[in-house]
């Protein structure tokens, strides 16, 4: 039952800050911040550097899984089925660059059970494809579930604090099952078979409200980027022994390349 609040409240976060962007864009042309001061430990990405990453009008992230479609988290949907009220915003760093590239959407494909507790992946269906990004392949095997992620979004910077103009990044270690569900930090919570941790039990470093949906991530044998988790929950954001809680994307691999195909790629 917490663990559901957490992720409603997310979602309720996310769509008031979606109103928040308005704000945002109004104000003046400003250089790209950095340094210690972003938190979660984070820094600004560079331009370019993560081809992939999309942000999506309710207030969510997302990652380019082929030209037309974006994987993001179930709870940052309402349901399966035609939906154009959607906007992703793709190639750009910075949400106000006159370069950045936006879609509608057409269709959103929840995943099957969906009920607030796992299973936390959607994907949403751009109304045309978008041509020069890089897509992000997701893990087929659990050969990536582990090791240094990294994760990034337009999410607070700081528990409680204001969505970015500017995509923030930070990387994060694999914390195992039984850490992650031992009395210390989520004591069961975590759906062992098909939920990830990563984050330092000394905090400090985390996604936050507004990364829903977004991608974690590392590099697979060959080098290339692999998805291996998406944004769903935490208890705050990097809190001491509460890492961030992704959902496993090689447990729902087969399922989301299924789905995938049949909403033509
Ligand atoms: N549920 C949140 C959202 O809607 C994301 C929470 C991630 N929290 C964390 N501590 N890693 O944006």
């Amino acid at each position: 039952m917490a663990r559901w609040r957490r992720i409603l409240s997310g979602a309720a976060a996310a769509l008031t800050v979606a109103a928040m962007g308005s704000l945002m864009q109004s104000s003046p042309a400003a250089a790209a911040p950095d340094g210690p001061d972003r938190v979660v430990g984070g820094t600004t990405a560079t331009q370019g550097e993560f081809p992939f990453m999309v942000r999506l009008s309710m207030g969510c992230g997302g990652a380019l899984y082929s030209p037309t479609l974006v994987l993001t988290a179930a709870h940052c949907v309402n349901g399966t089925g035609t939906n154009t009220s959607i906007t992703a915003t793709i190639g750009v760093v910075d949400l106000q660059s006159t370069s950045k590239v936006t879609r509608r959407s057409n269709y959103v494909y929840r995943a099957p059970g969906y009920n607030g507790n796992g299973k936390d992946w959607a994907l949403i269906r751009l109304a045309s494809p978008v041509t020069g990004f890089a897509t992000l392949p997701i893990a087929r095997t659990t050969a990536y579930d582990s090791g240094t992620f990294t994760v990034a979004g337009w999410g607070a910077a700081t528990e409680g604090g204001g969505q970015q103009r500017y995509m923030r990044k930070a990387t994060v270690p694999f914390v195992s099952d039984a850490t992650c569900n031992s009395s210390a930090m989520y004591n069961g919570q975590v759906i062992a078979s098909n939920e990830i941790c990563a984050g330092y039990a000394a905090g400090g470093v985390d996604t936050c409200q507004g990364d829903s949906g977004g991608p974690m991530f590392r590099r697979d044998a060959a080098n290339a980027w692999v998805q291996v988790g998406i944004v769903s929950w935490g208890d705050g954001c990097a809190r001491r022994n509460k890492p961030g809680v992704y959902t496993q994307v090689s447990y729902f691999a087969a399922t989301i390349a299924s789905a995938a195909s049949s909403l033509g790629g």
